[in-house]
């Protein structure tokens, strides 16, 4: 990996995000690390993904759309998403960024900073890190956050499901439209992980 790599993507992330998302990024990164030796995570991979997990953050829904058009990208559940909620594809593009522009090649990380905000079927555990490190960021001033922020640093795997638990839960009571990818993450977790 690029040395100067922290440089760069402080750079870039300076220049195309708003400073709270920048602000937000960091705090991702920095809890990120915290949480990664005890639970057998690389800190650099651990650092990376959560500094570039919302790289793509900025764009609207239309850029979005575009970006995926104009490489010609597909994935799963693309369609739906893009018609119902196509901000969520700010993940999928950032990993593309992470990929194209910084050129990490670190396909831990590529998955993480992909799956931060739906999860997916047999997620690693730094993929639930950043799922979980992007929910309970410092910045973060929902209801639960500093509870699972100190469930975290005891047991990753509960705060993630606990995480899991408020976002599903959230977009349901809201009357939002609730992704596949994420039940398809909520059914994975119920039948293979948690009843382990
Ligand atoms: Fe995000
Ligand atoms: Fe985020």
């Amino acid at each position: 990996m690029n040395t100067n790599i922290d440089e760069e993507i402080f750079e870039y992330l300076s220049s195309h995000l708003t400073s709270k998302r920048l602000e937000h990024s960091y705090n991702v990164a920095n809890l990120a690390v915290s949480l990664a030796e005890k639970n057998g995570i690389n800190p650099l991979k651990a650092w990376l993904a959560g500094l570039l997990h919302d790289c793509a953050k900025s764009m609207t829904d239309k850029e979005l759309i575009k970006f995926f058009k104009n490489r010609k990208k597909n994935f799963k559940y693309f369609k739906e998403i893009s018609v119902n909620s196509p901000h969520l594809l700010h993940s999928f593009a950032g990993e593309i960024i992470t990929f194209e522009y910084f050129k990490i090649k670190e396909e831990s990380v590529l998955k993480a900073i992909k799956n931060h905000t739906l999860g997916r079927e047999n997620m690693s555990i730094l993929e639930r890190l950043i799922f979980v490190s992007d929910s309970i960021s410092h910045d973060r001033k929902w209801k639960h956050a500093g509870t699972l922020r100190e469930m975290a640093k005891k047991d990753l795997n509960k705060a993630f499901f606990e995480v899991l638990i408020q976002k599903i839960t959230y977009v349901i009571c809201n009357n939002g439209w609730l992704c596949h990818q994420a039940i398809d993450t909520w059914n994975w977790y119920v039948s293979n992980v948690k009843k382990n």
